[in-house]
């Protein structure tokens, strides 16, 4: 299990004065950006519901707290992704609202209806998101550098946090039981789900701007994302290792990415309390 989970109370200027396309003045890269941020207040409160549902079963004091820090983590990122989201609302990209409250809503159905299932696929993003993290922290000059300092505090923050909390939902869905088969069919869902919304989002905000059939910025943009220096490159290999019988996160060692990035991030936020 991760060794120490802080929650930390980040106060990040998100009011004004972000530019639109805040991620190295390009479209393409902002976009996608911003569907990616858009899907966390709703996803982050699933996760957050689908593993304290098992509290009550969880007898080790360790593992109660890495889940009580887990949800503090989880909470702050949803609320700070919730002020990006108002942002893209008081932007023009109305839908984006209207799509989170038909996600919402289903997530909550899930988490009252199918527990286990909620959980295994909380388990599948974090392991997505632990792969993210650690794109920006081993590679900050594709991902962060490039963006309006007041976004990269905040994308270093979240990146860190995923990294220091990645195994706790693994965690509790291997305690409450969860197998093998569940946790495949649920990584595959989670990658097609979270690509699609990716997609439709990132095209519906190029769609609003009047870009979305601009053939040169897609393939810039694709090669931003898959090409050689790609920012989604090289993780392939990490991704497959969850579909391992005997996979765990850990075996993924951060721990130099988190020992390194930890005081770059604590020294935009307040101490903890
Ligand atoms: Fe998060
Ligand atoms: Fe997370």
């Amino acid at each position: 299990m991760t060794e120490l989970i802080r929650i930390r109370h980040p106060d990040f200027d998100l009011d004004s004065g972000i530019p639109r396309y805040w991620m190295a003045g390009d479209p393409f890269k902002t976009h996608f950006m911003n569907a990616l941020s858009s899907v966390f207040p709703d996803g982050e409160a699933f996760f957050v519901r689908a593993v304290m549902h098992y509290r009550e079963r969880v007898e080790d004091p360790e593992l109660l707290e890495a889940m009580r820090a887990f949800a503090g983590q989880e909470g702050q990122h949803s609320h700070h992704h919730a002020r990006h989201v108002q942002m893209l609302l008081d932007q023009g990209y109305a839908a984006i609202g209207r799509m989170n409250r038909m996600a919402g809503r289903f997530m909550a159905w899930a988490n009252r209806r199918l527990p286990l299932d909620s959980l295994a696929h909380t388990a599948a993003l974090e392991h997505l998101t632990a792969l993210l993290a650690r794109q920006v922290m081993t590679r900050p000059e594709m991902w962060v550098d490039e963006a309006d300092p007041r976004m990269a505090a905040m994308w270093r923050w979240h990146a860190l946090e995923e990294a220091e909390h990645k195994a706790v939902a693994f965690d509790v869905y291997r305690l409450a039981g969860g197998g093998y088969a569940r946790r495949v069919v649920a990584q595959i869902s989670s990658t097609l789900g979270l690509a699609f919304e990716t997609w439709l989002r990132m095209a519906y905000m190029l769609w609003v701007d009047g870009l979305l059939l601009r053939p040169r910025m897609w393939m810039d943009g694709m090669r931003w994302l898959f090409g050689r220096t790609g920012v989604l490159r090289g993780r392939g290999g990490d991704y497959l290792r969850w579909y391992g019988r005997d996979f765990h996160p850990d075996e993924i060692d951060d721990g130099p990415e988190i020992a390194r990035w930890r005081p770059l991030v604590e020294a935009d936020i307040p101490a903890p309390a």
